[in-house]
């Protein structure tokens, strides 16, 4: 480490390939910050600094009051993920900005920078003005995108009412106001960037803001009575986080979320287990169950037994089962006053189907829907848990089901408030039930959660979440996701983190087949290559067991895909046109790879090189077949051997909307 002391006006830092050029100046008296990519310049003097409601604004009249340079280059592993071993290779600066005004006023802007992006954020120590309880009004951090009038952008809208459950739009950045992040982008050059954050901890999520041609600024969700943040004197910020690289590909195969994360704070966490399951869950979003009790009714002891028998021959390791508990019956959406979480209906019981579940070796998944009312679920929730966990459970799947801003929270004086899912509030209700689980030995999957910013590193019991348009959409939305979502999913959604999609629906034709319905806009081949393209450490195999059971051949694929990697590489793609993706087993030598297109069928051809040398390996070939083609002709799939070494290449043929799922046996 070294330190100066000299003031200074510029400050330069380069990422460890030198590609990345960082400046930091304080012209004007206004700390801003400035990014070259490969000698372009891809962010123009992006301003810094945060107002508060009742102390002075850390924002004009500021100069660069000491610099602090770091260099680290070190490997950690994560328990599960999509890789194994993880490389952080960065170098810091850390830049005091102080007051001219008085010398007491000062913060700090720590940068690192990757060779895949950079990261920044503010570490405000306690000081005059800012001694105890501090409410941030305003945080000033810009993103003003250079050289980005030509630029494509791929984004959602913020602040909706379906929190991130939208369609992507691909548009000219004129056309956006305020969306969500991650948001990418890519500039006429090729370059891809990519807008986000990191470790976000007690703090209001970030928006982006367009308020000028270009020129994006923080905007962060706020509370119910207008205030961004509530913190306490010496608090840092999440990481503000641009993810560069010169193709789409590249964004794919970075780390630099979870790198600025802090290590996992669990310890011992080998209670938390990948893998994949099976649900009593499809059947309620098609009509054939309901969750409420009732002829319909599909939590019953003896269906989920059904689930258990077929998870257990065919080696899946959960079963989730919605609907189980007392709350169903009214009117439950944006209402979750309604439900209880140690009381199941009549027909459930717990114990028999965990009992049954044991000797079985499948475990109940459980399943906790809130509705949005968090007070409620906060009061039961360590006793919900503590059942689970008397019974087995090792996994709870939560629900947040409300529309945007309308999670309904009792303040301390019993008074009623509305607040959004992605603001401090939330933030931080969500990870209290993420580390009340912890102390429970069970692993949580989100659904409608607040984002994913790479804390699965810290807390790797935060197993998955939604968080995007996911497989339901198929089954009631208007539209269903069409055909290119998944192939913009990996370059945006999936740069946050892990989803629980719900991949492999078989049966399209449950509403009729063509475009007109709802049904998945794919075709089945490209139902198991989600499998490999859409990262999760668990996925569910998303169907009724007899749509399985009526294309077994196809059902293989799942059967052997594993959810935990030793490796991941994207080898190509385009976004919202196609991606590929393969990957290493964690155990076992096996490859897989996973490839899908968007409307357009379309040919690639993919070199094996990411297999061992000197080995021979047997293609196990899930592709679409020849008149496949989404609208009309989805099953039309082909399964055929090939054996193949690192140095073969191989042609893929994908459908309009279709794809390929290969596993790779490792021949001994
Ligand atoms: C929304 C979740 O995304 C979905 O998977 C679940 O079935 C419903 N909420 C009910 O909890
Ligand atoms: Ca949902």
């Amino acid at each position: 480490m070294t330190s100066s002391s000299l003031a200074a006006k510029s400050v330069q830092l380069l990422s460890p390939n030198g590609e990345i050029k960082l400046l930091i100046n304080d012209d004007d008296s206004r700390p801003n910050y400035q990014i070259e990519f490969s000698q372009q310049k891809v962010i123009a003097p992006s301003q810094l600094g945060m107002e508060f409601k009742n102390a002075e604004s850390l924002s004009e009249g500021f100069e660069i009051k000491e610099v602090v340079r770091n260099s680290v280059d070190t490997w950690w592993q994560l328990p599960w993920g999509e890789r194994q071993d993880v490389q952080d290779k960065h170098n810091e600066v850390a830049i005091t900005f102080a007051a001219k005004r008085n010398s007491t006023n000062r913060y700090l802007v720590r940068f690192r920078a990757f060779d895949d992006g950079i990261g920044f954020r503010y570490e405000v120590p306690k000081q005059q003005g800012l001694l105890a309880d501090i409410e941030i009004t305003n945080e000033l951090t810009q993103f003003s995108l250079a050289d980005a009038e030509q630029a494509t952008a791929w984004w959602i809208p913020a602040r909706g009412w379906n929190r991130y459950e939208y369609t992507y739009r691909t548009t000219a950045l004129s056309d956006i106001d305020r969306v969500h992040t991650p948001f990418t982008y890519k500039l006429k050059s090729g370059v891809h960037l990519s807008i986000h954050e990191a470790a976000l901890v007690d703090y209001a999520a970030m928006t982006l803001d367009q308020r000028r041609p270009g020129l994006f600024k923080a905007d962060l969700t706020p509370w119910s009575d207008g205030v961004l943040v509530k913190t306490k004197a010496g608090f840092k910020t999440p990481w503000r986080t641009i993810q560069i690289s010169k193709d789409a590909v590249g964004l794919l195969n970075s780390n630099l979320i979870l790198n600025l994360n802090e290590p996992n704070k669990l310890g011992d966490v080998s209670w938390v287990e990948p893998g994949k399951y099976v649900g009593i869950w499809w059947g309620m979003h098609v009509g054939e169950n309901t969750w409420a009790s009732g002829k319909k009714h599909g939590a019953t002891t003896s269906e989920t037994k059904r689930y258990m028998d077929f998870a257990a021959k065919y080696g899946f390791q959960g079963v989730l089962v919605e609907g189980w508990n007392i709350g169903w019956d009214g009117e439950w959406f944006n209402n979750g006053d309604l439900f209880h979480f140690s009381d199941s209906f009549d027909d459930f019981d717990l114990k028999a189907v965990t009992d049954y579940g044991k000797h079985k070796n499948v475990q109940l998944i459980g399943h906790h829907e809130t509705s949005g009312s968090v007070s409620n679920y906060r009061d039961q929730m360590s006793d919900a848990y503590a059942l689970y966990q008397q019974h087995g459970v090792k996994q709870i799947k939560t629900g947040y089901v409300a529309d945007g801003g309308n999670i309904k929270r009792i303040d301390e004086g019993g008074i009623v408030r509305k607040e959004w899912h992605d603001g401090q509030f939330m933030v931080a209700e969500y990870l209290h039930s993420v580390t009340e689980a912890a102390k429970h030995k069970i692993s949580i999957n989100t659904h409608e959660p607040i984002k994913a910013t790479g804390l699965r590193r810290t807390y790797p019991n935060w197993i998955a979440r939604e968080g995007a348009r996911g497989q339901e959409f198929n089954a009631w939305g208007t539209p269903p996701n069409p055909p290119e979502h998944t192939a913009i999913l990996p370059f945006t959604r999936l740069l946050a983190g892990p989803m629980d999609f719900t991949p492999g629906i078989f049966d399209m034709s449950f509403n009729g087949l063509g475009d007109k319905s709802n049904r998945p806009q794919t075709t089945l081949a490209k139902q198991l290559a989600l499998y490999v393209v859409l990262y999760s450490p668990i996925q569910m195999a998303a169907d009724l067991p007899r749509n399985y059971v009526a294309k077994l051949d196809a059902f293989q694929f799942i059967v052997d895909v594993p959810t935990d990697w030793q490796e991941s590489k994207a080898i190509a793609g385009e976004v919202g046109d196609y991606v590929v993706f393969a990957r290493h087993e964690r155990e076992g030598d096996d490859w897989y790879l996973g490839a899908l297109t968007d409307e357009n069928a379309r040919n690639i051809t993919i070199k094996l090189d990411f297999l061992a040398e000197g080995k021979t390996y047997q293609a196990q070939i899930y592709r679409d077949g020849e008149k496949a083609e989404w609208k009309h002709n989805p099953y039309d799939l082909v399964i055929e051997e090939k054996s193949v070494t690192a140095n073969d290449e191989l042609s893929l043929r994908l459908a309009t909307s279709g794809g390929t799922a290969i596993r790779f046996k490792a021949l001994k």
